[in-house]
């Protein structure tokens, strides 16, 4: 089934001063940023308080929200229980016409709609009193075939008793809702057989506030309970977030500590393969020589590779890169050119990886090769 909006609409909406309390209320329910989770109780007030759901009164909670006027849209198109077109001004009728009732003879009720009020679902009577729709199961199956009005439920309906119903209403009756037949609930229409004293219409919890309330028909206007809002008075005005810096971001992200490896492997690889480092002069002189902690481990994965097969290093600068943390032909082999240039700064040899090309070198080495320098070694 299609729908939507309906071609007529009204210049504008807003809420009475009773509901715009309440909507407020009920926004405030919600943690800052999540506003948007109030759009079915507000689009259903609105619904209560023009009979119907109109354009600008989905737009206005929308704009309410702080939503694009769609997302409001798809909800109030969504749901079935919002009337997106005129509806009688006494009330709209909703016909179960699911297998139970169907069965027990929702098409009898919908033929006295037909009759009564318009040969069509959804439009008005002539008098504009009444509309009506057939729904799907509305979970009161026991108590077949029954129909929705307004707020409450009228079961064990015959078409006798609902035509009834319909001129009660129009002639400004209220009529009791619940079961229809004798029935309290639905219990065996023979009577209950054991809780005896759990009997009567007192104990159908529906039909006793819509007779106290004393108009079953009317719609929510705020007035039937006080607005009570404890949650305004406990929650603390949130305050208004300031802007965070993509750094700050970063900065505040866990991270193991400098040096400490992230588990037993001794490596401490989100460390490197963090943000580099550089060093203020370094960014001064460009991105190009900035610098950036290579892989370091702080023992050797096995046995050490000898890293005097790497032509430019002898024992010395091996026992300072072991120093460091390199202790690997692959740990060299995957050096970038800042992890280069950090080293390099810590070797104070500077240029040497580069001249002596230990990149390259460390690569024929890692894959167990030999280089010219290494088969003479
Ligand atoms: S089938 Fe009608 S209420 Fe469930």
């Amino acid at each position: 089934m299609l729908r939507r909006l309906h071609p007529d609409q009204p210049e504008s909406f807003a809420f009475t001063p009773a509901n715009q309390a309440w909507a407020e209320g009920q926004i405030a329910k919600y943690p800052e940023g999540r506003q948007a989770s109030a759009i079915i109780p507000l689009l259903w007030r609105a619904q209560e308080q023009e009979g119907w759901l109109t354009r600008p009164a989905i737009e206005h909670i929308a704009s309410m929200l702080g939503m694009a006027y769609i997302r409001a849209l798809e909800v109030a198109t969504f749901y079935f229980m919002f009337q997106l077109q005129p509806v009688g001004s006494v009330a709209h009728i909703q016909i179960c016409g699911t297998t139970s009732c169907m069965i027990c003879g929702a098409e009898n009720l919908i033929e006295v709609c037909k009759q009564k009020i318009a040969p069509r679902a959804h439009m008005l009577s002539p008098d504009g009193k009444f509309s009506w729709e057939e729904v799907e199961c509305l979970g009161a199956c026991s108590n077949a075939p029954m129909a929705q009005i307004g707020k409450d439920y009228y079961e064990d309906l015959t078409a006798e008793g609902f035509a009834k119903l319909l001129d009660d209403m129009a002639a400004g009756k209220v009529p009791t809702p619940g079961p229809q037949n004798g029935r309290f609930a639905s219990e065996p229409l023979g009577g209950v057989t054991s809780l005896k004293e759990f009997t009567g219409e007192s104990q159908n919890g529906s039909v006793a506030l819509a007779t106290r309330i004393g108009d079953t028909l009317k719609r929510i206007d705020g007035t039937e309970v006080p607005l009570i809002t404890p949650w305004i008075a406990k929650a603390k005005k949130p305050a208004k977030p300031k802007p965070v810096s993509s750094a700050t971001v970063k900065k505040n992200e866990p991270k193991p500590g400098a040096k400490q490896p992230v588990d037993d492997t001794g490596v401490s690889k989100q460390a490197a393969k963090d943000k580099p480092k550089a060093k203020p002069e370094a960014v001064a002189k460009g991105a190009a020589e900035a610098e950036a902690e290579p892989e370091m481990l702080k023992s050797p994965r096995g046995a050490a590779d000898d890293l005097k097969k790497i032509k430019g290093v002898g024992p010395k600068l091996e026992g300072v890169l072991n120093e460091l943390g390199v202790w690997h032909y692959w740990q060299i082999a995957s050096w970038t050119p800042a992890e280069i240039a950090w080293v390099d700064t810590r070797l104070k040899f500077k240029g040497r990886i580069e001249r002596d090309d230990w990149i390259a070198q460390a690569k024929t080495l890692a894959e167990g090769g030999e280089t010219e320098f290494s088969k003479r070694t």
